[in-house]
């Protein structure tokens, strides 16, 4: 049972610059929310509750102001710095103190999930003994993410970082679960020939050990990841078009607080005061 874990909220966004240079991507909006909120709902669906945000020097400020020390959501929020973007594996290696020795989740500060029944099967996901559990969702443009190929009954059998070659239409999303072991590894890794550390590289690390298991979401889902300004506005508006459909919120911190009991009214009124006069705060008043 997993119940650490990790948003890997650093980068430098260059594809996003100008937008990007004074403020962190996972601070843009997505629709009516700073994109960190829904990877943050995500860790919180899976009802863990022990997280640690790793942000680019200088910013873990920016961030405190934002999601504080995570008590007024019933959680508890560390921060640690990362001084350059040394690769999705330096966050275990950063992390190392926080993660004590026990197995850990890891959501990337840009990715966002959305589905039915996506809570249940995030609890499912979290029931890792040992080894490490990867998401995998069908996409229509491989090469622009980690991609893995799997047999008929689902076992790995390989995975290659953005292919320039069609292996598979199952990209590897940015959802992670590891046993204890993802410190040790991480440390084993070189720097690729970009000069980061890759996430593939200790995935491989698993599979070699046939430890390495996936789990494919299914159509009804969907998963989008924040790399370029046409993403953002794409999953804008479809977090926008569900909303105002539903009149429910996706990804608000708070909700899922409040539903998985972790806070109360108090908490949500301070919530309220905290947001000021604005329509996200008017959703927290119908909340109670
Ligand atoms: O979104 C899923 C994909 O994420 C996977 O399919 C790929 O296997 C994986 O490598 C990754 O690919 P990206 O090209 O999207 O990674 P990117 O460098 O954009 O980083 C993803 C997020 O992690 C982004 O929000 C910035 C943050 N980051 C990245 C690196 C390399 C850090 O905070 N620190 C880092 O050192």
């Amino acid at each position: 049972m997993i119940n650490k874990g990790i948003i890997l909220a650093g980068g430098t966004g260059t594809r996003m610059s100008p937008l990007t240079k004074a403020v962190n991507k996972q601070l843009l909006p997505i629709y009516d929310k700073p994109l960190i909120f829904y990877p943050l709902s995500i860790l919180m669906l899976s009802k863990i509750r022990d997280i640690l945000i790793i942000v680019n020097k200088g910013q873990i400020n920016q961030y405190r102001k934002l999601i504080q020390n995570g008590k007024n959501l019933g959680i508890k929020v560390s921060y640690q710095e990362q001084s350059k973007p040394r690769g999705l594996p330096d966050a275990f290696i950063l992390g190392e103190k926080f993660i004590d020795n026990k197995s850990v989740a890891m959501i990337l500060g840009d990715n966002f999930f959305y589905g039915q029944g996506l809570s249940e099967n995030l609890n499912k996901y979290k029931k890792l003994k040992s080894g490490a559990r990867i998401i995998l969702h069908r996409v229509l443009n491989p090469e622009l993410f980690g991609v893995a190929k799997v047999n008929k009954n689902n076992k790995i059998l390989n995975i290659i970082e953005k292919p320039k070659k069609y292996i598979s239409n199952l990209a590897v999303t940015g959802l992670y679960f590891f046993d204890k072991k993802v410190v040790k590894y991480s440390k084993q890794l070189k720097p690729s020939s970009r000069k980061e550390l890759e996430i593939v590289d200790l995935l491989k690390i698993y599979l070699r050990k046939k430890k390495l298991t996936s789990e494919i979401l299914g159509r009804g889902s969907a998963w989008l990841d924040s790399g370029s300004i046409e993403d953002f506005y794409k999953t804008s508006a479809f977090v926008s078009a569900i909303e105002n459909r539903q009149g429910f919120k996706i990804g608000c911190p708070e909700e899922i607080a409040f539903n998985n009991k972790w806070i109360g009214k108090k908490e949500i009124l301070n919530a309220i005061q905290f947001y000021g006069n604005c329509n996200y705060a008017n959703y927290l008043k119908k909340l109670i």
